[in-house]
């Protein structure tokens, strides 16, 4: 009992291939649920002898797998099952054949389904190392470490060979040389044809004509510029000569009125603004007459102002003081104011005319024309 080994699942399902020779797919019938639960809830062969009552209540349907065992059918993963363990029990590991099977006497069935699947491993077993065939790499692992551990092991757990073959596996692969890549071909887009460029001169000869063609646009544009700078010179003279610059001056002969509008000891001093003139009904010499005086002072031509008051000329500039005749008095003004001649025109006014003046200190102002007597 104690020497009994507990076999794994992949032993069994290796026996059970074993045993069918190849013939069940890994995916075969198996698949059921039936099978699937008894598979992944197989209890150990000393468990399911201990509690033989347990074992037909899970196995709902014995009879039939027993009659495709016998019949040569393929058998249920339960079969399969019972077959392996009755394999472990012939091969000597353990001596379920001297332990009574719990199948009890009122239940021939179960107790003859693992008889029929031992005698199926069995056979299984026998024709097995025959063929050579093993499946699954559980099997070929098993065999390979010559039944030492069934599943995965360690690289310190495996074998000399075994441990040689994984390092070789493990060591990494040298990367491929530039060489060796694949060069990466694209396909290039294509592109317009650009037309061909006339042959390249020679660098002097395009600095020469480049030279060249910058002097002359310069000569050009000079030539240009000064062209039309002579243009509007020569329209602007034009212009001038067709309509000269008229000087609008007071005429030198002009009308004040008649005498009548100019009593006696006054002083007009309205016409001084447009022509610088005072006209003056004062006496002179004993004679009562009418004058022009000229207003520029003769000092240095500054416009002397008609003081009523003090009834006298009084030049602002520099003093200079002037009775109402006009003789100077005062200040730096060196002789008397000039007159302008004046007559009695065709109409009876009185007429001034500018273009013609009288200087007293020349004796000048006993002249006709320098006075109109009232
Ligand atoms: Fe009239 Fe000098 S300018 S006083």
């Amino acid at each position: 009992m104690a020497e009994k080994k507990k076999m794994s699942v992949a032993e069994i399902l290796a026996a059970a291939r074993a045993k069918s020779g190849g013939g069940i797919a890994p995916s075969a019938p198996a698949a059921t649920p039936a099978a699937d639960e008894s598979v992944a809830e197989s209890p150990p062969a000393a468990d399911s002898e201990a509690s033989p009552e347990a074992k037909p209540a899970r196995k709902p349907a014995p009879e039939p797998a027993a009659a495709k065992a016998a019949g040569g059918a393929r058998p249920s993963v339960s079969d399969i099952l019972a077959a392996a363990r009755a394999k472990k029990a012939a091969a000597g590991e353990a001596a379920p054949a001297d332990k009574p099977k719990p199948a009890p006497a009122d239940k021939p069935k179960p107790a003859a389904k693992p008889a029929a699947a031992a005698s199926a491993a069995t056979a299984a077993a026998a024709s097995a190392p025959k063929t050579g065939v093993q499946r699954d790499t559980a099997s070929i692992l098993s065999a390979a470490r010559g039944g030492a551990k069934p599943g995965p092991v360690s690289k310190a757990d495996a074998p000399p060979a075994v441990a040689a073959k994984i390092q070789a596996a493990a060591k990494p692969k040298p990367a491929p040389s530039s060489a060796e890549k694949a060069p990466v071909v694209r396909a290039a887009p294509v592109m317009p044809v650009r037309p061909a460029k006339p042959a390249a001169k020679k660098d002097g000869e395009e600095d020469r004509r480049g030279f060249l063609e910058i002097a002359m646009g310069s000569f050009l544009a000079m030539g240009f510029t000064a062209l039309s700078v002579t243009g509007g010179l020569f329209t602007l003279g034009l212009a001038r000569y067709m309509f000269p610059n008229v000087l609008a001056e007071p005429p030198s002969r002009f009308k004040v009125g008649f005498k009548e509008g100019f009593p006696s000891g006054k002083v007009e001093t309205k016409f001084v603004p447009q022509y610088g003139v005072w006209v003056v009904n004062s006496e002179f010499q004993g004679q009562q007459q009418i004058y022009a005086l000229k207003t520029v002072c003769t000092h240095l031509g500054c416009t002397p102002n008609w003081l009523e008051a003090e009834q006298k000329f009084k030049c602002p500039c520099h003093g200079s003081g002037f009775y109402k005749d006009g003789v100077n008095f005062e200040g730096p003004a060196p002789r008397p104011l000039e007159r302008y001649a004046i007559r009695i025109s065709d109409d009876g006014q009185l007429e001034i005319d500018k273009s013609k003046a009288f200087q007293e200190e020349l004796g000048q102002w006993a002249d006709p024309d320098s006075y109109v007597t009232v």
